[in-house]
């Protein structure tokens, strides 16, 4: 299932039915064709629902979009372009604002004299502007695909997993990491919104804890994976630029010109001048996306104000214990030994 490369079609959630219905029989074969290979994968708990699958080193869900069936399909099918550029994440790192960064950044000269108001980022969520390779696989219109320009996609997809065309094909990716502490609050209570609109019991914050503290929560282990990418922005920063979200909170209009300079849309002078750069902060800030999804749904159903909650750092130190922020501290020191990560606490 290739995804197609030459078509642009406009933003979001397939309007027709056919569009959806096509696209869930996709899922369903993908999950169908897998399904023999996860009898054989250790089990975990799910966060959300289910049971997690650890798959060369890494715990995924199953059948849902982003899933252990969606990585093995893209293994094998996935073509990437030298163009392309990927944006890497572990869940609840800042992913939402990022794809808005990014989006806007590359299509700011294509949205220029449009009234503001059709902004693409004004009418949907940026989820449905910047897909996921791990959700883009099963659809027949790509999102947002221009002749001729890179295409942008987003991925949870540990380094060791990418399917092999991204790590051949000299594209780029841009890495963004999160405190630890603030992933696993940001996990806890996304995971505890889709259980309750699925009707399933809440989870308490010392089971969350505990998972997160053993590696084992959606695409986890937290470490390992951004141990992987940082690893490789060391041996070749062309290809990875590694960044952190509490650095970017902290200086924002700096790390918006490194993002569009790492991937060849460097901002001009005379742009600078007429402050286009605080304009694409002002679109993307937390304040401006979390109204403009206050209502809907992605097309899978999740609730567009999900991804907004509160957008700070540091908002673990609201739900830790001193024992259980030391004992994060001290498994991060562990893990990281060695390694130049930090976490700016704003
Ligand atoms: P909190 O739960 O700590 O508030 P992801 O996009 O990877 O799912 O991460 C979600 C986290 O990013 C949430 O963190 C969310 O509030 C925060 N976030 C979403 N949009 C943001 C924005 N525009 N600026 C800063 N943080 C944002």
């Amino acid at each position: 299932m290739p995804i197609a490369s030459h078509a642009f079609s406009l933003p979001s959630v397939p309007k027709c039915n056919h569009e959806g219905k096509k696209e869930r029989a996709n899922m369903t074969l993908t999950f169908d064709r897998y399904k023999d290979r996860l009898q054989m994968l250790s089990k975990g708990k799910g966060w959300i629902t289910g049971n997690l699958y650890m798959y060369q080193g890494f715990w995924h869900q199953s059948m849902r979009r982003i899933s252990i069936e969606t990585v093995m399909a893209l293994q094998e099918t996935f073509k990437a372009h030298p163009k392309d550029i990927y944006l890497v994440t572990l869940p609840k790192s800042g992913t939402t604002w990022l794809k808005a960064l990014m989006f806007a950044i590359v299509n700011r000269n294509r949205y220029k004299n449009n009234s503001l108001s059709t902004h693409p980022l004004l009418i949907s969520n940026p989820h449905d502007c910047l897909p996921f390779i791990e959700t883009e696989i099963y659809r027949n219109t790509p999102t947002y695909v221009h002749e001729n320009e890179p295409r942008l996609f987003a991925t949870h997809i540990p380094y060791n997993s990418l399917p092999q065309s991204i790590l051949e094909s000299g594209c780029r990716l841009i890495y963004l990491c999160r405190n630890p502490k603030d992933v696993l609050v940001s996990m806890f209570h996304f995971a505890n919104k889709l259980r309750d609109k699925s009707g399933g019991t809440m989870m308490a914050f010392e089971e969350a804890f505990e998972s997160f503290s053993k590696g084992v929560m959606p695409l986890g282990p937290y470490w390992d994976h951004v141990k992987g990418y940082h690893e490789v922005s060391l041996e070749d920063p062309r290809k990875v630029l590694f960044v952190t979200y509490e650095d970017m909170k902290m200086d924002t209009v700096n790390h918006v010109k490194r993002l569009a300079k790492f991937v060849g849309y460097p901002f001009t002078e005379k742009e600078e001048v007429e402050g286009v750069v605080q304009e694409i902060i002002r679109l993307c800030s937390f304040e401006n996306l979390s109204e403009v999804n206050k209502h809907g749904n992605l097309r899978d159903g999740i609730p567009n104000n999900v991804f907004f909650r509160k957008g700070e750092v540091g908002d673990w130190a609201n739900h830790l214990t001193d024992e259980m922020s030391q004992n994060l501290d001290r498994i991060t020191k562990e893990k990281f030994h060695g390694l130049d990560i930090s976490f700016n606490q704003g």
